[in-house]
């Protein structure tokens, strides 16, 4: 009988760690490591109870970002993003917004509501792809990961402040940890 690897589950990196505000890199080797890499990226998402991730969350400052805002219950709706680029928005939307690597914090963020990104799969393969409500959401959201941007630069600048400032507490208290300071 086969048997399969077991997926590398990977650390979800926090805010104030560097690698999540820089630009990251474009992927141009479409081998077997990177598609073992997007496999452990959905495991790790899921370990984490995600319905998107980001290759700097994990450490890894490249432009691949994963999505399954069906958690697992439909296989169709696993999405690859490979240097995903944002094509399309319109409409709006508005609804409580949060990130794994800000866990707890929760904010209301306005973004399109339909989206159409640009993005390759594992083999390198170019696809377009339209989203409305939480997947639009999550293109956007997953994008701007790559372009070291996240979630807490939507929201105004006092409730960013407050943000930062109860890390911070959490920092000292030793209940935030981070490898890379900003
Ligand atoms: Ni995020």
């Amino acid at each position: 009988m086969e048997t399969k690897s077991k997926a590398k589950i990977y650390p979800i990196v926090l805010y104030g760690d560097q690698v999540l505000e820089k630009t990251a890199e474009p992927v141009t080797v479409f081998d077997a490591e990177l598609r073992t890499l997007l496999d452990d990226m959905f495991e790790s998402m899921y370990a984490a109870h995600g319905v998107g991730l980001a290759a700097p969350q994990i450490g890894i400052p490249k432009r691949i970002a994963v999505v399954d805002c069906s958690f697992k219950e439909r296989p169709a709706e696993r999405i690859v993003l490979v240097n995903p680029e944002i094509i399309g928005q319109e409409g709006k939307q508005s609804s409580g917004e949060g990130c794994l690597s800000l866990p707890d914090f929760r904010e209301n963020v306005t973004r399109a509501n339909r989206v159409t990104v640009r993005a390759q799969d594992g083999h390198g393969k170019e696809f377009e792809m339209t989203g409305e409500g939480l997947l639009a959401r999550a293109f956007l959201h997953e994008t701007d990961h790559l372009n070291g941007k996240l979630f807490i630069s939507h929201v105004s600048a006092l409730k960013r402040d407050l943000i930062k400032r109860k890390i911070k507490k959490l920092v000292k208290a030793g209940e935030w940890r981070y490898e890379r300071p900003l």
